[in-house]
């Protein structure tokens, strides 16, 4: 039989359970809140894949908490990246005094997100800190400071939890490879 032009020809190979990622993301919250101690947390989710990840870890996490959204593009609808950062969307508010915790999906070539820490740390923050579900060190093409990494994975392109290829797959509860 031929494909169907509406028939999706990737298949995805589970990865992180959604069971593992929920367990993950509270150790990571309670980690956060240990290092702040009792002071206020700025969360900025970088759109759209860590949106899922920003709403869990902030549900997770005690104290007073705010978010801010920004989003960035660094690839078009494939799977590399175009090694070019544009600011789609700026934030709400200022960053001045305030303890900030970026919140990004996943780090691959760094490029991302080492202009956003540029950016970022420029407006004057009390304190930066990044916090990222996942990361795949083998691609580094830019050396970052990452403070917080949910999971450290291989160099395969995953979908599944906000991540997406072509915009698909985003709504997966669980993170899984595309073949
Ligand atoms: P970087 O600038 O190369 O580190 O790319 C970061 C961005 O590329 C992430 O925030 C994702 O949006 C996207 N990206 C990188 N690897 C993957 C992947 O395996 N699946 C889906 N998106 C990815
Ligand atoms: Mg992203």
């Amino acid at each position: 039989m031929l494909p169907s032009a509406a028939m999706p020809t990737e298949t995805i190979a589970p990865l992180i359970t959604a069971e593992a990622l929920s367990q993950r993301i509270g150790e990571l919250a309670r980690e956060i809140r240990y290092d702040v101690r009792d002071e206020d947390l700025h969360l900025i989710c970088v759109l759209k894949g860590a949106v899922f990840f920003l709403a869990d870890l902030v549900r997770k996490m005690e104290g007073a908490v705010s978010i801010d959204f920004m989003a960035l593009s660094s690839y078009g609808s494939g799977m590399t990246s175009s090694g070019e950062v544009r600011l789609i969307k700026d934030l709400d508010y200022g960053l001045e005094g305030r303890n900030v915790i970026i919140v990004e999906d996943i780090v691959d070539t760094g490029l991302t997100l080492h202009y956003l820490q540029e950016i970022l740390l420029a407006r004057g923050p009390r304190s930066l800190r990044t916090a990222c579900l996942l990361s795949k060190p083998s691609r580094r093409q830019i050396d970052v400071k990452i403070d917080y990494i949910g999971f450290t994975i291989e160099d395969k392109f995953v979908v599944g939890y906000g991540l997406d290829y072509a915009e698909q797959y985003r709504n997966l509860p669980y993170i899984g490879v595309l073949e």
